[in-house]
């Protein structure tokens, strides 16, 4: 296993120097926010590199001159209207779906380019949990997490065995689960099984698609710390869609805005509610939103202090 060089991501931006804007992002700052800059920080190696992206079903645009840069280690939430394209943006990072123009790269390579193998390989260094059907309905839990380690066609099944065992109790579930069907478990063990499959391979870059989506308070926090768990030990990069600003708060290093068909600003909270557009207004600064951002640690609040006055 890696050796974790995590910072915790409640209390440190894994690049505090100075924010990553889209090019839109320049529009302008709302009042009580100080000057944003707009260059990515150079610190760590990006693992995925989304160049004037464009999307398009038919006549509908999704994406449009989309940029995303995504660094080792970080933990991107990525949030957005509902319809916006952020499932979109993932199926494309992941090669299930072809962008209509532009360039992505993940771990250095074009996934527009390469071969079928490279793909592959690609594919292995990546886990997903995907926003709908995270199991497979008529496997056993032991068989779901298996399934992507019985894939390689290299490893004996007393090896995947032990695997899934230990990839089980990671993500905190007693090995008494293993021959559970999906249809007996709780949303949040669903959850944590489709992690479970998600890391079977160790991945270095995890994408979770609304992991706390239909989870209570407490299942979501207790999965907050799975992930943040997770992270530290393995050092993952994350990308992880979410409306759930708690989450977003406790877990993101960044932000990246998804709206008008591109990332309007990629950067630490507390900078990307300083951007002035609706769809920020209206998910960081509503009600909801003030009351996410007062949990985050004083360090990093003092710097939209005025931003959260104001709308007392
Ligand atoms: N295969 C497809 N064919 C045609 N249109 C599609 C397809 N997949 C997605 N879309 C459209 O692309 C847009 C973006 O969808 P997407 O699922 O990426 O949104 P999202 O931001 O993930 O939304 P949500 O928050 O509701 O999950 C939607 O208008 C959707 O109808
Ligand atoms: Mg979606």
């Amino acid at each position: 296993m890696r050796e974790s060089t995590v910072p915790d991501p409640s209390t440190t931006p894994a690049t505090p120097a100075s924010p990553a804007l889209g090019s839109d992002a320049r529009s302008g700052a709302t009042a009580g926010c100080p000057p944003i800059s707009s260059t990515l920080p150079g610190d760590a190696e990006p693992v995925i590199e989304v160049r004037d992206l464009t999307k398009r079903y038919g006549t509908h645009t999704i994406h449009e001159h989309l940029d995303l840069t995504v660094r080792q280690s970080e933990i991107i939430a990525l949030v957005g209207g509902s319809g916006s394209g952020k499932t979109t943006l993932i199926r494309q990072i992941i090669g299930l779906e072809a962008p209509t123009s532009g360039h992505i790269s993940v771990f250095g390579h074009d996934i527009t380019m390469i071969d079928r193998n490279t793909a592959h390989l690609l594919r292995r260094r990546s886990g997903m949990l995907f926003q709908r059907g995270a199991l497979f309905s008529a496997l056993t839990v032991f068989d779901n997490i298996a399934q992507p380690l019985r894939e390689l066609h290299t490893l004996s099944e007393d090896l995947i065995r032990d695997v899934v065992m230990y990839k089980l109790d990671m993500v905190g579930l007693s090995g008494r689960m293993a021959n559970r069907m999906p249809a007996e478990l709780s949303g949040g063990m669903i959850k944590r099984v489709g992690i479970a499959r998600a890391i079977a391979l160790e991945p270095e870059l995890l994408f979770l698609d609304e992991p706390t989506a239909g989870l209570d308070p407490q299942a979501s926090d207790e999965f907050v710390d799975m992930i943040r768990g997770l992270h530290r030990s393995l050092g993952l990069t994350v990308v992880m869609v979410t409306h759930d600003l708690d989450t977003v708060m406790m877990l993101a290093t960044r932000v990246a805005v998804l709206a008008d068909r591109k990332v309007l600003v990629n950067a630490p909270v507390e900078d990307a509610v300083c951007v002035d557009h609706p769809f920020i207004r209206s998910f960081f600064l509503g009600e909801r939103g003030r009351r996410a951002l007062l949990a985050l640690p004083a360090a990093r609040r003092t710097k939209i202090s005025e931003l959260l006055d104001d709308g007392k």
